[in-house]
């Protein structure tokens, strides 16, 4: 009997759901619906907890009926049902009034034929986090099917693991025995930036982690700067095309420094006052100004990528990993992809996700519960600062 696994994220400004459904050690993905909210938080320059929290409530509903149809779960409702099961899902959603007014359409769709239901519970904003609980929670309620938390980070990990192409079958043993231990996975994203080591399946230590921004948080904030938008990384990343990442030598905090830590804030404060003291100069709107602005565009994504890379070449060394995972939202950047693949040396294995699965999206939390069914025996709570263990 094949097994059906319904994953739910909302840790951030990514509404996203994903059905996977298992077969013999392996899945395949039957829907993946992510719906980004970036727009909205652009006129913020950053991601606005309570925002990002009322747009899941509204964005839950319509997600879930897509995915169920695309993933051909989808069946009109015949009997109805009764008071008290009602009265119970609406309760567990008391703290998400918009959501339980939407959920009213869960109400009338026949149980679908799901096995488990996998959520993220961090890390991420609690009050985003809290959305998507709530609602796995009364769905699990509703339908009585078994909850299982994902930590969002170990999902960016999986998301290398997976193919997004709809009919492969990803098979749990060929994917795990191609992951040479210990491994070592940097995660890099909006929220984090972090070197795990992986010494077997499924267990984790986090060696290294930044003491301030993260650098997707980085890239944002330069973003800003430049007057490219939110999110920033792709902007700079496209503009860094036209310019030299050697036009200006901005630092590369921490590279020396004998432990695996990041700090990403001086890089950031070395932009602003470079902006500062050159800025005047170009602040026409004429070829010169793109050209200055693409040169410090390049130059920052050539200083994130130089430490990111010698920091996660040491760590490989120091720990002789045989394997290396990217994850995260900055693992779309082209650079980094590139110039990671040209220094690592060629014993070591190397996972980049596909770009389409670099950013939050759901299925790689489906995966993430295929490949490391974690036991729900606690309460399941939102916990923002979740770390990897
Ligand atoms: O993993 P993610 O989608 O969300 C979090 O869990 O934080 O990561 C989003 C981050 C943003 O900061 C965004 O600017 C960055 O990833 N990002 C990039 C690129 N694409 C997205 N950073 C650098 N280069 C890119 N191409
Ligand atoms: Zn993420």
């Amino acid at each position: 009997m094949p097994k059906r696994i319904l994953a739910i994220e909302t840790s951030c400004d990514e509404t996203a759901i994903s059905v996977i459904e298992e077969r013999e050690q392996s899945f395949r993905v039957l829907s993946n619906i992510v719906s980004s909210q970036a727009k909205l938080h652009a006129a913020f320059g950053g991601v606005v907890p309570n925002l990002a929290s009322r747009e899941h409530q509204k964005n839950l509903v319509p997600i879930l009926i897509g995915a169920l149809k695309e993933a051909k779960l989808y069946r009109i409702k015949k009997e109805k049902l009764s008071n008290t099961s009602i009265h119970q899902c609406i309760e567990v959603l008391e703290r998400e009034p918009e959501l339980a007014q939407r959920f009213q359409k869960i109400f009338q769709i026949q149980k679908p034929a799901l096995d488990a239901i996998a959520i993220t519970v961090g890390p991420g904003l609690e009050p985003a986090l809290w959305v998507g609980i709530n609602f796995a929670k009364a769905l699990s309620l509703l339908w009585n099917k078994p909850l299982i938390p994902v930590n969002h980070m170990e999902g960016h990990i999986f998301s290398a693991l997976i193919a997004q192409k709809k009919e492969q079958r990803i098979s749990k043993r060929s994917t795990l025995n191609a992951l040479r231990y210990p491994a070592l996975a940097l995660l890099v994203s909006g929220g984090h930036t972090e070197l795990v080591l992986m010494k077997k399946p499924g267990r984790y230590r986090v060696i290294g982690e930044t003491l301030d921004d993260a650098a997707g948080e980085a890239f944002d904030k330069v973003a800003q700067m430049l007057k490219l938008g939110y999110p920033g990384g792709p902007a700079i990343a496209k503009l860094a095309e036209r310019g030299s990442g050697t036009a200006i030598s901005f630092p590369r905090p921490m590279i020396n420094a004998a432990n695996f830590n990041f700090s990403f804030s001086g890089l950031k404060t070395a932009v602003l006052y470079y902006l500062r003291d050159h800025g005047e100069r170009h602040a026409t709107r004429d070829m010169r100004q793109v050209k200055f602005k693409a040169d410090i565009a390049a130059s920052f994504q050539e200083a994130v990528v130089d430490v990111l890379i010698v920091k996660t070449l040491r760590a490989l060394k120091t720990y002789q990993a045989q394997t290396l995972i990217v994850g995260g939202g900055v693992a779309a950047n082209k650079r980094l992809r590139t110039r990671l693949r040209d220094a690592l040396p060629k014993n070591i294995n190397l996972f980049l996700p596909n770009p389409t699965l670099t950013g939050d999206n759901a299925l790689m939390i489906a995966g993430a519960a295929f490949f490391n069914k974690q036991k729900s025996a606690r309460a399941i709570r939102a916990d923002g600062n979740m770390t990897l263990h």
